[in-house]
């Protein structure tokens, strides 16, 4: 099987949001909804495809947002959604998306790349938890080490502060979780 990670065009689209709805469940359509309005939108950075035999089979999106540092507000980037077909699952293919996305992000000049997620996975992948670095989550529904962070080769010492996130992902109530979801997770990372 050979896997080719590529940047989205617009005819992936259908093929992107089939891959999001299948990987997310009931939570894919949110997520499609957001990633429809960011497009064409200066807030979206970059989309990339895993394609394997012309089919797409996962994908990642980078979206712009802003650290709140004390000098400035400094843009940042967002990963959301990174997404694999269950059928393709655990065959390294979300490894290899995570594994284009510094270069990418280095390419658009971003000093930081943030996500939300299992820090159990994205730990194995190079990030760390925002925390360890002077930085904070945008809400307290999201776990604190669920908070990640890749530092990358623009990122400077002074560039701590908060995470904010554009209105679009707080329009759709996609930031962080809530319970009873959030307390089920926040016991498996035994956060208090
Ligand atoms: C998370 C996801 C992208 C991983 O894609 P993938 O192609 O299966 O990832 P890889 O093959 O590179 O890595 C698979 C490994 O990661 C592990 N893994 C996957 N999700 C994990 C999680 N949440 N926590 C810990 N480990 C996890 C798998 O168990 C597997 O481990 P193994 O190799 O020891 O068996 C995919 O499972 C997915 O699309 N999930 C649904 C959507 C989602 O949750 N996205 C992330 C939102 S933050």
């Amino acid at each position: 099987m050979t896997i080719d990670i590529r940047e989205a065009d617009d005819v992936d689209h259908p093929a992107l949001a089939a891959v999001v709805e299948a990987a997310f469940g009931e939570q894919g359509a949110s997520v499609n909804d957001v990633m429809a309005r960011l497009r064409g939108t200066e807030d979206m950075a970059v989309e990339l495809v895993a394609e394997s035999d012309g089919e797409v089979v996962g994908c990642v999106a980078l979206s712009r947002a802003w650290l709140d540092a004390r000098e400035r507000l400094v843009d940042v980037l967002v990963l959301s959604p990174l997404a694999v077909a269950p059928d393709h699952q655990r065959q390294g293919i979300g490894g290899r998306l995570l594994a284009a996305v510094p270069g990418v992000a280095e390419g658009l000049g971003a000093p930081l790349v943030f996500l939300e997620g299992d820090p159990r996975y994205y730990g194995r992948h190079g990030w760390s938890a925002a925390s360890a670095h002077d930085l904070e989550r945008p809400s307290r529904r999201i776990p604190e080490p669920a908070c990640q962070v890749l530092l990358l080769r623009e990122h400077e010492p002074w560039m701590t502060g908060r995470l904010v996130y554009p209105d679009v992902w707080w329009r759709s109530d996609l930031v962080g979780l809530r319970d009873p979801e959030l307390a089920e997770i926040e016991s498996t990372l035994n956060v208090d």
